[in-house]
């Protein structure tokens, strides 16, 4: 009878976003052996409707069971707002990580009391973040600013051209000219893009993204649970429904190992 302990954690994103999530996890629980799924044959999902991207996540959930996952990570605000309830409907056992653009964090620490929040189109439209908003951000203004065509770029590879510097530079500014001192990362693509914030935002700007807490969940439920690995990890799995070979090239840049790559 296989150890339910060492089985692996699946992880989901419509593409490479997925991975800033994926490396807090493997940072703060090194022993757990790791499957990733990146729908990059359907980027961007902020752009798709709900009922798409539910069915897509069903799909990727029914490969993770097949696969043995003993929890599956949501590690894409846009899939979390579209298909999480869903998810956990079909499966009540299952221990389900999603995620949501920080807002309480962010109103708990601006000074300014101007938050702003970079997301996909999906996220923002979302029922669940006005829900959201409306728990977390009464006392606070928060501006909102959807980021189309940064996915794209980011599949790409593409983190610093000059055609990347002029759109980010698009969506910062009018967050910058309402005064906001606390910058949201609400999409897992986005902190891959650090680097090229911190040179467009004062320093007294803080930039905030929820990877590390959702490692932190991860940890909470499968300790819970009894179902923390004890190691040692098998070497990360990665499918994508795009090509492997690009996969394969972006990789070192967003993960900093060459893993296994295969089609999904
Ligand atoms: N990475 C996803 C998120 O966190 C969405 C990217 C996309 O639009 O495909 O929202």
């Amino acid at each position: 009878m296989p150890d339910v302990r060492q089985a692996p954690v699946g992880v989901f994103d419509s593409g490479v976003g997925g991975l800033s999530v994926l490396g807090e996890i493997h940072r703060l629980l090194p022993q757990e052996s790791l499957l990733y799924v990146a729908d990059c044959g359907n980027i961007p999902y902020g752009e798709k409707s709900p009922e798409f991207i539910r069915e897509r996540c069903r799909q990727v959930a029914e490969f993770f069971q097949a696969k043995g996952a003993k929890a599956l990570v949501l590690a894409c605000n846009t899939a979390t707002v579209a298909a999480v309830a869903d998810l956990r409907e079909r499966y009540p056992h299952w221990p389900i990580v999603g995620m949501e653009p920080a807002v309480k964090p962010a109103a708990a620490a601006t000074r300014s009391g101007v938050v702003g929040v970079l997301a996909t189109t999906g996220t923002l439209q979302s029922a669940k973040f006005a829900a959201l908003l409306d728990r977390f951000a009464n006392d606070v203004r928060v501006i909102t600013q959807p980021c189309p065509g940064l996915v794209e770029l980011i599949e790409a590879g593409d983190l610093a051209s000059p055609a990347m510097r002029q759109l980010l530079q698009r969506y910062v500014t009018p967050l910058l000219h309402s005064g906001c001192d606390t910058v949201i990362l609400g999409c897992t693509h986005y902190p891959f893009l650090k680097p090229l914030l911190a040179e467009m935002v004062p320093a007294s700007v803080a930039i905030i993204d929820t990877g590390a807490a959702v490692a932190r969940q991860l940890k909470r439920l499968l300790n819970e649970r009894h179902l923390l690995a004890d190691g040692p990890a098998q070497p990360a799995q990665f499918w994508t429904s795009a090509s492997p070979d690009h996969f394969r090239n972006i990789l070192p840049l967003l993960w900093n190992k060459s893993d296994i790559v295969q089609s999904f």
